[in-house]
């Protein structure tokens, strides 16, 4: 079995995604798990149900192929250590090789490439998010949602397979050392991809909430297209004459919505609020919480960027450098007051993702665009970082 212990073990989404309670200190840079509210988080109504209590018949998704945990180990080689594609807080990520027909595996090189997400043995909310997101992706098809090819269900072992996507997450190409900039036109073509997902997603019947938006989450295919991806943490939204469902607070520091941290109350405007943050990494090139920091650093993008959005003589020093200045302002002025909006505290007056959606096609065909060669400039790093906050601006 490869190596799989590049990072310390926690529970499922933990490792960014739990909140500490109010006022709590921080025990060794992990987050801890809160529980606002203890009401129900069965999610996509019966079917889900049912899933849950019969454990792991998931038999219902005729359309997801069942692969033996054999299968899966032979397509990774063994999830050796040079298969790994990442790790995030359910398990490691390893490339595979299977025949696209009969779903076999197949030496590397031959048939088609996967993704194997294999969930950590010691992941606490790990069987329930598994069920969650082979409940979701095993209905939902989208061409800005990844696509679920399979899953595993054997014994203890938890794995799921999907598409491969050649260029990784987003945050790999923001913020990753060493890594070409991405251009100003495919940094706006990532955010209406995004906006086109999440709105597919808020206009169903059952209004479902993505819940866990954030650049790991986004990931990107050989054209950079842009596709959604872990529904462990998506449940159905309110219907009817409910304003809100209640649910523990799960979802990412940095990323999730105030008023739900706060309450435990989530609506499609949480994962505005989240969309406003990742539009926000896309311009700054900065992170909604600098990890290295331990994460528990009371300043976020969102507090260092706001008085430079509500400015509009300063609102472009928020602009990422690496960038090189190739970007037309005018656009860059009305995406920058686009994630204002998204950002606002009373979620009531947040827009819509569909209006977020057709503001950002506009803007992307209006006048106010550079040519299509334009590359950002190669540099080293976002510039100096100060002492005592990652966010200050240091230069203009
Ligand atoms: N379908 C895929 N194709 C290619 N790479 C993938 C795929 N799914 C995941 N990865 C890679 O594996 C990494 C880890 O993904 P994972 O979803 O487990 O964690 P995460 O999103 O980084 O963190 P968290 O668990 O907190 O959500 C991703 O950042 C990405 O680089
Ligand atoms: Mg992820």
């Amino acid at each position: 079995m490869g190596n799989c212990v590049r990072k310390p073990v926690k529970c499922a989404h933990a490792s960014s995604s739990n909140f500490p309670p109010p006022g709590a200190t921080k025990p060794n840079g992990d987050a801890k798990q809160v529980s606002t509210s203890p009401s129900g988080e069965s999610s996509f109504r019966s079917l889900n149900k049912s899933l849950i209590a019969s454990k792991v018949d998931v038999s219902v998704h005729s359309n997801l192929k069942s692969f033996s945990f054999t299968d899966l180990k032979n397509a990774t080689k063994n999830f050796r250590s040079e298969t790994m594609l990442g790790e995030g807080g359910f398990g490691c990520v390893f490339k595979g090789w299977i025949d696209l027909n009969t779903f076999a595996p197949t030496k590397p090189g031959s048939g088609v490439v996967v993704a194997v997400k294999k969930l950590k043995p010691e992941s606490c909310q790990g069987h329930k998010e598994w069920l969650t997101e082979v409940t979701y992706l095993g209905q939902l098809h989208h061409e800005n949602l990844v696509k679920l090819i399979g899953y595993c269900s054997e014994s203890d072992n938890r794995l799921l397979v999907y598409e491969f996507m050649p260029k990784g997450s987003l945050e790999q190409h923001l913020f990753r050392k060493g890594v070409q900039p991405i251009a100003w036109t495919m940094r706006m073509n990532i955010a209406i991809d995004v906006a086109r997902g999440l709105s597919f997603l808020h206009g169903l019947d059952a209004n479902v909430i993505y819940r866990d938006l954030k650049a790991s989450n986004v990931l990107l295919d050989s054209d950079y297209n842009a596709k959604l991806s872990d529904f462990g943490l998506a449940r159905d939204g309110p219907t009817g004459d409910k304003t809100h469902v209640s649910t523990k607070v799960l979802g990412t520091r940095g990323y999730a919505a105030p008023e739900y941290v706060a309450t435990g109350h989530l609506t499609p405007k949480s994962d505005v609020y989240s969309y406003g943050v990742v539009l926000l990494e896309l311009l700054s090139g900065r992170r909604a919480m600098e990890e290295e920091r331990g994460g528990f650093d009371d300043e976020t993008l969102v507090d260092w960027a706001k008085p430079f959005l509500i400015d509009s003589r300063r609102v472009l020093r928020i602009m990422d450098t690496r960038l090189g200045g190739q970007y037309p302002k005018k656009a860059a002025q009305a995406a920058a007051a686009l994630a204002l909006q998204c950002l606002h505290t009373d979620p009531k007056n947040r827009p819509l993702m569909i209006d977020v959606l057709a503001t950002l096609e506009k803007l992307n065909t209006s006048r106010d665009i550079i040519p299509r060669t334009a590359r950002p400039v190669k540099l080293d790093n976002h510039g100096i970082k100060p002492m005592n906050s990652p966010y200050r601006i240091t230069k203009t």
